[in-house]
Parts: structure tokens; sequence; C-alpha cells
């Protein structure tokens, strides 16, 4: 496994394979890697020729400073994990590689709608103008390739499908089911920083959502948001930020029950984490 510090050095080596003819699976993090990357490089190593995985805590994307600085890095862990997936290169720029002294969003003229006002975007302000200023980069550093994204940041996935398609970038977005640890919690590199304590009420979001998707059938919208409120109060530990049965594509919410995503964003002491389920 290589590993590359600079894009220079990244492009030069896989337009050396591009032009012998070989494909390349993108897959993106920001590191702190757990069974749900691995899937993605899994998948990519499946689908393509060789495989590049980027580590990169992107500044931009972080609207809260503390959680950004408490992000946890360690590539001494995340390095054999990738090399036992059959990842064959890692891209790990410093921030300056990425940003040249100028850390600042550049969302350009890409127009979100309501991707960029509801859920995440509502209460993140700016983070996905950081997504969309870190994943252009990394596109343009990596050229192309199929980029794998999990569907556990659903509307990040949403927001980078209509980026590549607003700008022609040549990469093809390929989405990968979301990993659970066993009692059902959505696997996310911010869990280890729960303590004993929130690492068993956190079940409580996943629960909620396979409830939710149990009586899909049998209750009306109203309710079934009235039985999410109700199942996620049961635990004190856990500060709901929103539940919402939404449109897959615009991520409204919505009044009739098709096409439907269910989202939920919660905190348990400072650490937030969210979760979705689609539900047919
Ligand atoms: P990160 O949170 O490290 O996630 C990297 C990729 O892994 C994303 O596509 C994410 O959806 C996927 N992923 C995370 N947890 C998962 C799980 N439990 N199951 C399946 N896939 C999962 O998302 C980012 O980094 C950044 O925003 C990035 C795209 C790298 C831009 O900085």
């Amino acid at each position: 496994m290589q590993i590359f510090n600079t894009v220079a050095e990244l492009q030069n080596s896989l337009n050396a394979l591009r032009n012998s003819g070989k494909t390349i699976g993108f897959v993106p993090t920001m590191g702190a890697l757990h069974a749900g990357h691995i899937s993605l490089v899994k998948k990519a190593k499946e689908e393509n020729d060789y495989v590049l995985t980027s580590i990169f805590v992107n500044p931009t994307q972080f609207n809260n400073p503390d959680d950004l600085a408490k992000y946890p890095r360690i590539p001494a862990q995340d390095l054999p994990m990738l090399e036992n997936a059959g990842c064959d290169f890692v891209f790990m720029p410093a921030v300056d590689e990425m940003y040249h002294g100028n850390t600042v969003s550049d969302r350009r003229n890409i127009q979100l709608g309501s991707l960029g006002e509801v859920l995440e975007a509502k209460h993140r302000p700016g983070h996905f103008d950081g997504v969309i200023t870190i994943v252009r980069k990394l596109f343009e550093a990596s050229g192309r390739s199929k980029a794998y994204f999990g569907l556990k940041d659903f509307q990040q996935l949403a927001v980078v499908r209509l980026l590549v398609k607003s700008e022609n970038i040549p990469v093809e977005i390929i989405p990968c089911p979301i990993v659970r640890e066993e009692d059902g919690l959505a696997m996310s590199s911010r869990n280890m920083r729960l303590t004993a304590d929130q690492r068993k009420a956190a079940t409580i979001l996943s629960k909620a959502l396979f409830e939710v998707k149990s009586h899909w059938e049998s209750e009306s919208i109203a309710e079934l948001n009235a039985r999410a409120e109700k199942i996620i109060a049961t635990e004190s530990a856990v500060r709901l930020e929103y539940f919402s049965i939404a449109d897959r594509d615009t991520l409204l919410p919505l009044t009739e029950k098709k096409n439907a995503v269910i989202c939920i964003a919660a905190y348990l002491g400072d650490i937030r984490l969210i979760d979705n389920i689609l539900p047919e």
C-alpha cells in the first residue's frame, strides 16, 4: 500500500495507471476508520482494479470548532485496516496541501435548493459548503473514478450527486448500505467518543427508526412522528435535534407516504449522531 501526501504525487501515479487502462475506486474519508468505511473499500476493490482511500479531516465542514478539535485522528490504526481490506493507495494531505493557507469554503454556484436548507443543512450551517469544497478538490486530485459514499450520510450523498451533475465531474457516485453495530447503532467515527452509558443510550436512535419502519403500513405520518418522539424521550441522555419523515430527493417533510427516508439527529452530551432508514 502506497501513501501519498501531495496532489502531484497522487496524480502522477494514478494517471499512469489510467493510461494503461486500469480503473480506480475512490473512498473519501476523514479517518478513524470502522467497519462502515471498510465496507466501502471492499466494494470499491470488487468493482475496480485499484482502490484509493483518502484520509483528511476537512476543517471547513466543521461548523463547531470543538468537534473539529476532538475529531479522532488515529492513522496508526487506520492504515493497517486499509491494508487488510485490500486498499492500494492512501492519500493523506496536510491542510495546506488542500487549502493553500486559505481554509474557507467555496461552494461556487452550486444551487442546493431544499438540500441546502433542511435537516443537516439547517442544523449545521456551512457544513455542506465545506463538504462541496473538499469533495470537489478531492475529485480533482483523484481524477476519473467510481467514488463510494455511505447512505449513512444520506443528505451528503444527495449533495455530492448534485455537485457531480452540476459540474460534469467525471466521477460515478456509488451509494453503499449503512453498516451497524450488533445492537443497531450505525457505525460512526464519533461513536468512539461516547462514554459506556452514552453508548448504551445511543441505541435508541436506531430503535426509533426500526420501530417506525415496522409500523409504516399501519400508522399515519403524524402517528409515526409521535411514536418516534415518544421512544426517544425514554432516554434522558439523548437530546433529539430532529426526526423527519422526508422525501428522498428533496429531504422536505412528507405529507404522503411515498419516496420516503426517515432521518434522525441527536446529541449525547456534546457528541452529535445521525442515522436514517428507508421504510420501503
Ligand atoms: P466520514 O465521516 O469519514 O465518512 C466517509 C464515508 O464513509 C462517507 O461516505 C460515509 O457515509 C461513510 N460511512 C460512515 N459511516 C458509515 C456506516 N456506518 N456505514 C456505511 N458507510 C458509512 O463523510 C465524510 O467522512 C466526509 O464528509 C467526506 C465525504 C470524506 C468529506 O470530507
